[in-house]
């Protein structure tokens, strides 16, 4: 009786309808302001070209593998995050990981829609035109918007709002609809911008900076940060793709989807560069400026556009749109596990998840103001979060994930999920299972003992 439950629960399990959906609703969590935000301005921070190059030969070398294994696992199973490895490996302690991803996934969440949240604060600013303002009194507003204590808080709890309305219509009918709108719009707002900063002035000196590697500034916090952004923008390590894996349909071809998605993730990534580099060369704005990019810079030089503030409010839209898709899948791993293993409803598994995250939430985004001082270890709350997810959490669930893909998982599996029950012939599979095996877990732990300050 309790096997025919099951398998009947397995039956009914929800599950992406098209190919098309499957890709882009896993490019959907891959992009996001880890692409449009955090990596042009790490790879201004980090020297330009060298950056880019390092980057896209991890996306390459461990991503894609790691991407490959959680699809693979997630489609195996066919379960939320901890039954997928209670599945594959029964009796053992490999599902411990799960609850590593579910507690790394809840503290994103909670910062990402902190920032998530300001994108929304310069889209209304954009519109209305409160952004028409020059470029020193910019850098002032967003010091004095950021400390304060209702504004970025009541943004950041709208956003999450808007999260819980969308999660909460189901996994076909809202996540599936939007990624398959949002995706599309988000490439060609992205190309407009593109054609937009070639056509400036100063373009060839922010392409050359983009694309000329040196070396030379080449040291170890470069190699290791171009590894995390990687990391971090194929939305790997927490058992998401994981989580929608296990929604793919059986003719999905999980290899393909997982280049398509890096690929995707990558030319976007790319292209917010593009973006962003010509344009900073020709108004002289430093390319060093950090995680205040986006938030400072850009404006002004929307600003100085022709038809500035609509422009600006265009892109402040398409980086809030990126960024929802993003944590509509951070919140479906806890959702997933949630009606799976405590027989939530998924209305309420929903409003678990954000009823938590708002709370979480709301203490990072008062940790730039009334909680400034509450430091742990030197750290605010939103540092913290950030800092023990992305640096600790993530590196130790990936290397798992790659550990238990490459050495413990049956290689029949890993075969029969690749090649779609051997109905395609599969030519990378060896190196697939060499990176897996080898280059992943050691690239990993390179990241990792850098985070904790060992090497
Ligand atoms: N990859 C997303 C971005 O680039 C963020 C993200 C979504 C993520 N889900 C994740 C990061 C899971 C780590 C783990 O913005």
């Amino acid at each position: 009786m309790k096997q025919y439950k099951m398998t009947e629960k397995n039956n009914n399990r929800a599950h992406f309808a098209t190919r098309i959906g499957a890709v882009a609703t896993a490019a959907g969590s891959a992009v996001g302001l880890g692409n449009i935000w955090r990596f042009p301005y790490e790879t201004g921070t980090h020297g330009g070209g060298a950056f880019i190059f390092l980057y896209i030969m991890f996306i390459m070398l461990i991503g894609v593998p790691v991407l490959c294994a959680e699809f693979i696992m997630g489609r195996q199973a066919r379960a939320n995050e901890i039954d997928t490895f209670r599945k594959l490996a029964p009796g053992q302690k490999w599902y411990l990981a799960g609850y590593l991803g579910l507690a790394a996934s809840i503290m994103i969440l909670s910062f990402y829609s902190v920032v998530a949240g300001w994108t929304m604060e310069y889209f209304y600013m954009s519109v209305t035109g409160a952004l028409s303002v020059n470029a020193d009194r910019l850098h002032e507003m967003f010091g004095c918007f950021v400390s304060d204590f209702w504004r970025p808080l009541l943004w950041t709890l709208i956003f999450l709002g808007l999260n819980l309305l969308v999660i909460i219509r189901g996994v076909q009918k809202g996540i599936e609809r939007i990624s398959n709108i949002l995706m599309p719009m988000m490439l060609i707002l992205l190309i407009v911008f593109c054609i937009n900063s070639l056509l400036l002035p100063n373009a060839a000196e922010g392409l050359s900076f983009m694309f000329k590697p040196d070396f030379s500034k080449t040291d170890s916090s470069t190699l290791l940060s171009a590894m995390g952004q990687a990391f971090f923008s194929l939305s790997i390590g927490l058992g998401c793709m994981m989580t929608y894996g296990s929604y793919f349909s059986p003719t999905t071809r999980l290899g393909r989807c997982a280049a398509t998605t890096a690929l995707l993730d990558t030319a976007i990534a790319i292209l917010a560069g593009v973006i962003i580099f010509p344009a900073v060369f020709s108004y002289g704005i430093s390319p060093q400026a950090g995680p205040t990019l986006v938030f400072e810079t850009l404006p002004a030089i929307f600003i100085n556009m022709k038809g500035g503030y609509l422009w600006a409010s265009a892109f402040f839209a398409l980086l809030f749109l990126a960024s929802i898709t993003s944590t509509i899948s951070m919140s479906e791993i806890t959702i997933a596990y949630l009606t799976e293993k405590k027989n939530m409803s998924r209305k309420k598994a929903c409003c678990v998840v954000i009823g938590t995250a708002c709370v979480l939430a709301s203490l990072c985004s008062l940790s730039f103001g009334p909680l400034s001082s509450a430091t742990v270890c030197g750290l605010t709350v939103f540092n913290l979060f950030d800092y023990v997810a992305s640096n600790l959490l993530l590196p130790i669930g990936g290397l798992i994930i790659a550990i238990f893909a490459g050495w413990r998982l049956d290689r029949r599996i890993v075969e029969k999920q690749m090649s779609n029950d051997g109905l395609h012939s599969v030519k990378l599979l060896k190196p697939l299972r060499f990176c897996l095996r080898y280059i992943a877990p050691a690239g990993i732990l390179l990241i990792l003992l850098n985070s904790i300050g060992i090497i």
